[in-house]
């Protein structure tokens, strides 16, 4: 069956109103698509599709399935249909194991996982009375394919998405529904700065400069984005972004053993260092 040719009308990116988000809404417009940037800050948002243009604006809590559901109706009323759904809000946590909270974890499930599936489910009903289908992106990240330590909140939401992504494009394959999920590297975005209710463990600039000790030079979330839709329009099921994550990706399938040492010296030394911080 040949591809059909990638060219969206009408999209939605939740967390769009910064970072990741907002640069895929720009690709989005930028190939001719009208984008809703929906996300939890209003301000952002409206800001946001203020500078994109052929945008507009909606408050919504991802983790929250009616809001998201509305969200998918109200768009489709007005622009009649649906082509791209990029569930891509998401919040970080970092610390110990030991000092996360029920608070970290459902927060961590209800945005990350919960939120994903929501607009999974409201778009793909959408999209099944399309007679052209339609694309779904999931924003996962690295710590969606490696057993990423002192985030084990973070790691496991993201584990589920790419999990999540890969199962619904079997059930989708055949249906014009292609879905995609976006594993970026260390990206130069807020979300470094914003760890969720910190623990003990975790002190304001320990995770960017965790990510910095890893990467070096962070990507921007424009080349995120770039790789992102090229991605999507090219049917990929996982889009691995940056040198970083690549390596990772490629580690732990080729010597997963390796991969498990080489996270527990890292564990290992995040670990350390909280206790000379203290
Ligand atoms: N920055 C990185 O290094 C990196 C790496 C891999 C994956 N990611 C993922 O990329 C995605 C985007 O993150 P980013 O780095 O652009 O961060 P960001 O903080 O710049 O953007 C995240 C956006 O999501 C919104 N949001 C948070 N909770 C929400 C909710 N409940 N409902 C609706 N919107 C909500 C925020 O207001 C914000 O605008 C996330 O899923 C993140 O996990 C980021």
């Amino acid at each position: 069956m040949s591809r059909k040719s990638f060219e969206p009308r009408v999209g939605i990116v939740t967390g769009g109103g910064a970072g990741i988000g907002l640069e895929i809404a720009r690709q989005l417009v930028e190939r001719g698509s009208h984008v809703v940037v929906a996300d939890i800050d209003g301000a952002a948002a409206e800001e946001a599709a203020t500078t994109l243009g052929s945008a507009s604006a909606a408050t919504v809590d991802v983790s929250d399935p009616e809001a998201v559901r509305e969200l998918v109706r109200a768009t489709v009323a007005e622009h009649g249909r649906l082509d791209v759904m990029v569930n891509n809000a998401g919040v970080l946590f970092s610390g110990p194991f030991e000092e996360t909270t029920d608070a970290h974890w459902e927060h961590a499930l209800g945005v990350n996982v919960r939120g994903v599936v929501n607009g999974a489910r409201a778009a793909y009903d959408q999209m099944l009375t399309q007679p052209d289908g339609g694309y779904i992106l999931n924003t996962a990240s690295l710590a969606g394919l490696m057993p990423a330590p002192w985030m084990t909140p973070y790691t496991t939401s993201k584990w589920a998405v790419v999990g999540f992504s890969r199962a619904l494009r079997a059930e989708a394959a055949g249906r014009r529904i292609t879905v995609t999920a976006l594993c970026p590297g260390y990206t130069d975005t807020k979300l470094l700065d914003e760890v969720v209710d910190p623990s003990a463990s975790v002190r304001p600039g320990d995770f960017r400069k965790t990510a910095k000790g890893f990467q070096g030079r962070l990507m921007t979330p424009r080349q995120v984005a770039e790789k992102a839709v090229e991605g999507l329009a090219a049917g990929k099921a996982v889009v691995v972004v940056g040198w970083f994550a690549q390596v990772m990706y490629r580690a732990n399938r080729i010597n997963p053993r390796t991969m498990d040492l080489g996270v527990r010296v890292e564990a290992a030394k995040q670990r350390r260092s909280a206790r000379t911080r203290r």
